[in-house]
């Protein structure tokens, strides 16, 4: 262990270089801008449920972030995917295309709505899925039949494909969504850690038919709990706020609603949050752009791999990722730094590992075995009143 403590000790000097002493999260939301204030407004208007000008308010922030025409706000990022798979048609006993290496709420919205989850594999540089593998995946699988996408194997519609970009990380959004074109695929793109993070001159979440964002407490922004549906399209977008607020046809007082719709919008409390928040996040890319450039360079010096956004793309730096050399070597590492009060935690857990999706359709997911075994999550909040000296 000798070996292992000298290879480590440096990185956790980097971490604290950065945190400081005492114990340090993996990422803490920050409060410090007019989050109480417009919490205080909340309460005092009345409006604290799913009815309030912060809702709208919230929506049209993000709108203006994004570039993205349409932005609608829900509980969390799950009941935002769960609508979203069912505005682009996924239904029962479909079968949707998703990555193995991915948090669980991807695979859970997909079961929701009654359908099957594919793993495809994922790239090494992004952490997201491979537009090669799922090149390879529809060409052997993948066939035409009465209008519909079929997978020849499991006899399942192919009804959707999501990616998702990791630790805020783009995946190869455009060639995706190119390639589940040709298959006649709608793409819903998983963005629920990409806020800020763009391909090109294009925020992420905007390349497929619908994308999702969520507001989690561990987010780059937070509303406690929250999530956004995004898309272009007027038609979907009006769909998804009837969807989320009980599918209610609107009138001043009968309560007339016209298919099963869900309670999922999100509360004035939340959005008042969301509101606060979203005052702050550019200045909160800038500082996490440069955390993320300060272990760049630690980690160029201690020849330890260091994910980074591809050429053309930009990452908001949400949780920085690092690859060591082997499942051993990371779970070493795991328990020194977190024995030392430096968190850090190591990727997800393959989706085909856990017993609710082990009997799910894969093609192998090479790479992302490779990586589960490899990468680790360092601490990534923006430092406590550190804001201005950290800004580039
Ligand atoms: C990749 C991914 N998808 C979906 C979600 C679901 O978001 P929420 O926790 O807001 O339901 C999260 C985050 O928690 C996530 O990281």
């Amino acid at each position: 262990m000798a070996d292992s403590t000298s290879r480590f000790a440096p990185i956790i000097a980097g971490v604290r270089a950065i945190y400081g002493n005492g114990s340090i999260p993996l990422h803490r939301p920050v409060f410090e801008g007019n989050e109480r204030q417009y919490l205080v407004d909340c309460i005092d208007s009345n409006f604290v449920s799913s009815v309030g000008a912060k809702v709208t308010e919230f929506e049209q922030r993000i709108v203006a972030f994004t570039g993205i025409p349409y932005a609608v706000a829900t509980v969390n990022g799950t009941a935002a995917l769960h609508v979203a798979l069912q505005l682009a048609g996924v239904g029962r006993d479909a079968a949707v295309i998703t990555q193995a290496l991915t948090f669980i709420a991807t695979c859970n919205a997909i079961r929701y709505c009654g359908a099957h989850p594919v793993f495809i594999d994922v790239d090494r540089d992004t952490l997201g899925l491979s537009p090669e593998a799922l090149r390879r995946f529809l060409a052997r699988h993948a066939e035409h039949r009465h209008g519909q996408t079929v997978d020849k194997t499991s006899g399942r519609r192919l009804a959707a494909c999501v990616p998702m970009h990791t630790f805020g990380h783009p995946c190869r959004i455009e060639e995706i969504v190119a390639l589940c074109a040709e298959y006649g695929l709608p793409v819903v793109e998983d963005a629920a850690e990409s806020l800020g993070s763009t391909v090109g001159s294009r925020h992420t979440g905007g390349f497929g038919r619908l994308g999702v964002l969520s507001f989690n407490g561990n987010k780059i922004i937070t509303t406690g709990g929250g999530g956004m549906i995004l898309t272009e399209d007027t038609d979907l977008a009006a769909r998804a706020k009837h969807l989320t607020t009980t599918a209610k046809l609107p009138h001043p007082y009968e309560f007339v609603h016209d298919e099963v719709g869900y309670n999922y919008r999100l509360p004035n409390l939340n959005a008042a949050l969301g509101c606060a928040q979203m005052e702050r996040l550019p200045e909160m890319l800038a500082i996490k752009a440069a955390i993320a450039a300060r272990y760049a360079a630690l980690f160029a010096t201690l020849g330890i791999p260091f994910i980074q956004a591809l050429p053309g793309a930009t990452t908001n730096s949400w949780l920085n990722a690092i690859l060591f050399d082997s499942l051993a070597e990371r779970d070493a590492f795991l328990d020194y730094s977190n024995a030392q009060g430096v968190m850090t935690r190591p990727i997800w857990r393959l989706m085909n590992r856990l017993t609710m999706y082990a009997d799910c359709q894969h093609d192998g997911l090479e790479n992302s075995i490779w990586l589960e075994e490899r990468v680790v999550n360092i601490p990534s909040s923006v430092p406590d009143g550190a804001l201005p000296s950290m800004t580039p």
